[in-house]
């Protein structure tokens, strides 16, 4: 794995869009696996500006998401289909019909989350993006006994939607059902690239980059991937073995 550590949250997001710009500016066709949550927003804020700047062009790109909740219409603020055209595909050239969620609102959800696994399977996610939940969920691939590989309607934990009701005018309004892409779906990935920030996920990051891997810590399974990059900021790296503080520290997993 490859860590890397910042001071500055901005530098974080500037990175991180640069390796989906760098991607981009190589492959105008690539398939970007998208995440939604506080983590991304300022990501997705630097991409636009990285694109607008040096005139990269999205109309080839595709985007699949990881995740979308059941029940909620995608002109619902709290949608991630809403928050994915309010942050990132309403500022930048991509077509909308190369823009990919799971629909919560599907009649069949189970024939709808085949379908989408067909459709990722024959595009092929050159580079998924990744949140960390403080249970250590990706996507909402909670701890559980077992995991599903493909795409799924899952229950969502109540520490989740506990996690996530900052987003929503009361917890009652918070979704009690997602449909989520499996974990077998974003470690095809060819690459990952995880973001994590904050103090309250330090003790998270430190399992799954160095603990078990278990399903009890979903996040825990990346460590199977062959290539994954991580970047902290420096209250996310807390408990982690950094061996430098001063701007941005690159080191190997203790894995
Ligand atoms: C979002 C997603 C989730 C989030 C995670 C962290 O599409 O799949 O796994 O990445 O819950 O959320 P934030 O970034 O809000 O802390």
């Amino acid at each position: 794995m490859d860590i890397r550590v910042f001071q500055d949250n901005k530098d974080l997001d500037a990175a991180a869009a640069s390796l989906i710009a760098e991607l981009v500016a190589a492959k105008p066709n690539a398939v970007l696996g998208l995440a939604t949550g506080s983590t991304p927003v300022g990501i997705y804020r630097s991409l636009v500006d990285t694109a607008a700047r040096s005139g990269i062009s999205f109309k080839s790109v595709s985007t699949y998401n990881l995740d979308e909740y059941v029940g909620l219409t995608p002109d619902n603020e709290q949608s991630y289909a809403y928050y994915m055209n309010q942050h990132l595909f309403s500022k930048i050239d991509i077509p909308l019909n190369r823009t990919f969620l799971p629909d919560g609102m599907s009649g069949d959800l189970e024939a709808h989350c085949a379908a989408y696994d067909a459709m990722l399977e024959q595009a092929g996610v050159d580079l998924q993006l990744l949140g960390l939940g403080h249970n250590g969920h990706i996507g909402f691939n909670e701890p559980d006994s077992q995991l599903s590989a493909g795409t799924h309607v899952v229950t969502l934990d109540e520490a989740t939607r506990e996690a996530n009701a900052r987003f929503f005018s009361s917890i009652d309004e918070v979704p009690r059902q997602a449909v989520t892409m499996g974990v077998g779906s974003i470690l095809k990935a060819h690459r990952i690239l995880l973001v994590v920030r904050g103090a309250d996920k330090a003790d998270i990051v430190k399992r799954a980059l160095t603990g078990p891997v278990t399903t009890d810590c979903p996040a825990s399974l990346l460590q199977t991937h062959a290539r994954v990059t991580v970047l902290l900021d420096r209250e996310a790296a807390s408990l982690l073995a950094t061996g430098g503080n001063e701007g941005c520290s690159t080191f190997a997993s203790a894995m």
